[in-house]
């Protein structure tokens, strides 16, 4: 059964949007949790637009699943998730001005940066994920660091599919093939694999369905849907839709 992280970053954005107290991302975190959500994710941006410091504070005295911050592989970010103590750091390329995570890290290019946090992050007891584009040299670079996990940014993927698989162009079986070949690769150089970006209720069966990957982590389509029909129902159907 792969599992769902819920990401609830853009409950924060609404409150942002006014600087109010309310909607609350403890109540967000609780309410996913109590649909079946197996873990709970919040990115915490270095420009601070939606999450804050103190939302990952108080998610990680509540939260009774799985706490996954994702943060840029910096030494600030390393100091603060040192001292926030979430279960899990997934670790993520961050653009100024960037509407959200636009690709995966260059883990070739980057590999001291991102080798000195994992291994201050480990040494701190916080497991440590890479969010790495579908490509062989990023999977393999990832090995070589010794990292336990990898997320396969899907955002190609769910692209090439906005709609239902049916009506997808031929982008849609090449951004697929990609995923499944990385999460192979991944998953023979041991690596656990997670997947996410993008993915909607119409597009993530085909994602669910490559038996490596044993999580996927959204968030934008769920709390749309959340909006209009509840965090509970949009969290199950979710659920569903990814073959529960
Ligand atoms: N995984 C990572 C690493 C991300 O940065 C994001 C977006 O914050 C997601 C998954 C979830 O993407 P979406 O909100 O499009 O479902």
């Amino acid at each position: 059964m792969t599992k769902l992280g819920v990401n609830i970053d853009h409950i924060a954005t609404i409150r942002q949007a006014r600087k109010a107290i309310e909607p609350d991302t403890v109540a967000a975190a609780i309410l996913a949790e109590l649909a079946g959500a197996d873990g709970i994710t919040v990115h915490l941006r270095s420009d601070r637009r939606h999450i804050q410091d103190a939302d990952v504070r108080r998610l990680r005295e509540t939260v009774t699943t799985r706490l996954n911050m994702e943060m840029a592989a910096t030494s600030e970010m390393v100091r603060i998730a040192l001292k926030l103590r979430p279960d899990q750091s997934t670790l993520v390329p961050e653009r100024e001005n960037e509407i959200t995570t636009e690709g995966g890290l260059n883990v070739v290019a980057n590999s001291g940066p991102i080798a000195s946090a994992i291994r201050d992050l480990i040494m701190g007891g916080v497991q440590v994920s890479l969010f790495i584009d579908p490509d062989p040299d990023q999977v393999d670079a990832s090995a070589d660091l010794g990292v336990p996990m990898i997320e396969l940014n899907t955002r190609a993927y769910s692209e090439a599919c906005p709609k239902s698989p049916d009506l997808a162009g031929p982008d849609l079986e090449r951004e697929l093939t990609k995923i499944v070949q990385a999460s192979e690769r991944g998953r023979q150089k041991g690596m656990k694999i997670l997947a996410g970006h993008g993915l909607t209720y119409r597009n993530v069966r085909l994602v669910s369905d490559i038996p490596e990957i044993e999580e996927l982590n959204i968030g934008h389509n769920i709390i749309a849907r959340a909006s209009l029909v509840g965090m509970e129902r949009a969290v199950r159907e979710m659920l569903q839709a990814m073959g529960d």
